[in-house]
């Protein structure tokens, strides 16, 4: 099948108490990682691209990779997501660029310039059918060139849904509940702890809406550890615990964003590889177990901790 927008897969998500997968892709190695684990346990999957992904491996790379994973697994639902687009001229370079769904994120902004935006970019989105996810709240960690510290996050006020969503057009929404991005999540020695009380709220607010959760690698300590054994130095990286996301998977949450589990498991597999194999020199060689590792990370995921296996 063609690309798909995430319409569809959110309904079945939502009706079904699982989550879809949006996995960060970069290269071919993490597309094929990704899409291998989704075909051997028949899961449908959004592959998304940053603002910084465009950057390191251009468009037209990129889009043409996702194409091929298309084409090599006709049975898989796969929508291509702009993640964390900044302003309305990336999205619309993406949607004409073949991009099936984007995000614009305007969390950042005052509310009323937030809404200005998004619905700029929800009403071209939908005239060349394509879906957007907006963002309510801010979250902590680096997102591209922007830094939010941890003082300057804030949690999504449940008060402000409706009217977002009603005013925008919006087709998800992004919120914060206590995820943040990249590998340091919580302060070692605290207790992670979603605020599933917001969830709940926005839930109630907002019935039959999908809520889409950003920050939510679970940092493996295995390979934090593998990293650290190998020349690494991570001291404290803390993720997202698994349970509190299969529970958010539960609820009304429908998209659930990793990218910094990819990037551990790739980091650590080929800090192990050229340890263990100092003479190698061939990039295959190391890209091979990396890519491998990524599709058993990402099969963990969709099994253990998105329930969306077999929901193709
Ligand atoms: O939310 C951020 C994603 O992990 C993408 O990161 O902007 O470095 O590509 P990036
Ligand atoms: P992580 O850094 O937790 O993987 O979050 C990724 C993300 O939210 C991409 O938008
Ligand atoms: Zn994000």
């Amino acid at each position: 099948m063609p690309l798909v927008t995430t319409t569809e897969m959110f309904k079945k998500a939502y009706e079904g108490g699982y989550a879809i997968g949006a996995f960060n892709v970069n290269n071919m190695e993490i597309v094929q990682g990704i899409t291998e684990a989704c075909a051997e346990t028949l899961s449908p999957v959004i592959l998304q691209v940053s603002k910084g992904a465009r950057a390191y491996a251009n468009h037209t790379y990129l889009t043409k990779l996702v194409e091929a994973a298309v084409i090599e697994n006709p049975q898989l639902p796969i929508a291509l997501h702009l993640d964390h687009g900044p302003d309305f001229e990336t999205c619309k370079s993406c949607i004409d660029g073949g991009f099936t769904s984007v995000m614009i994120d305007g969390s950042s902004l005052p509310f009323e310039e937030n809404i200005k935006l998004a619905k700029r970019v929800v009403e071209y989105a939908h005239d060349h059918g394509v879906v957007v996810e907006a963002e309510l709240g801010t979250l902590a960690g680096i997102e591209d060139e922007v830094c939010v510290s941890a003082e300057d996050s804030s949690y999504t006020r449940p008060e402000e849904v409706e009217e977002f969503v009603a005013r925008t057009g919006c087709d998800s929404l992004a919120i914060a509940i206590g995820t943040s991005h990249g590998a340091y999540k919580f302060k070692p020695g605290t207790k992670p702890q979603l605020r599933f009380d917001i969830l709940e709220e926005v839930a109630k607010r907002l019935p039959g809406f999908p809520i889409v959760l950003h920050g939510a690698s679970s940092v493996p300590q295995n390979y934090v550890e593998m990293i650290n054994q190998f020349g690494g130095a991570m001291p404290g990286a803390i993720g997202v615990p698994e349970d509190q996301l299969r529970q958010a998977a539960r609820m009304a949450v429908c998209k659930i964003n990793i990218d910094s589990d990819l990037r551990l498991t790739m980091t650590g597999t080929i800090r192990k590889y050229f340890a263990e194999h100092p003479s190698h020199f061939d990039p295959r060689e190391y890209l091979k177990p990396a890519r491998a590792n990524i599709k058993e990370t990402v099969k963990h995921k969709l099994i253990n901790v998105l329930g969306c296996n077999g929901k193709i």
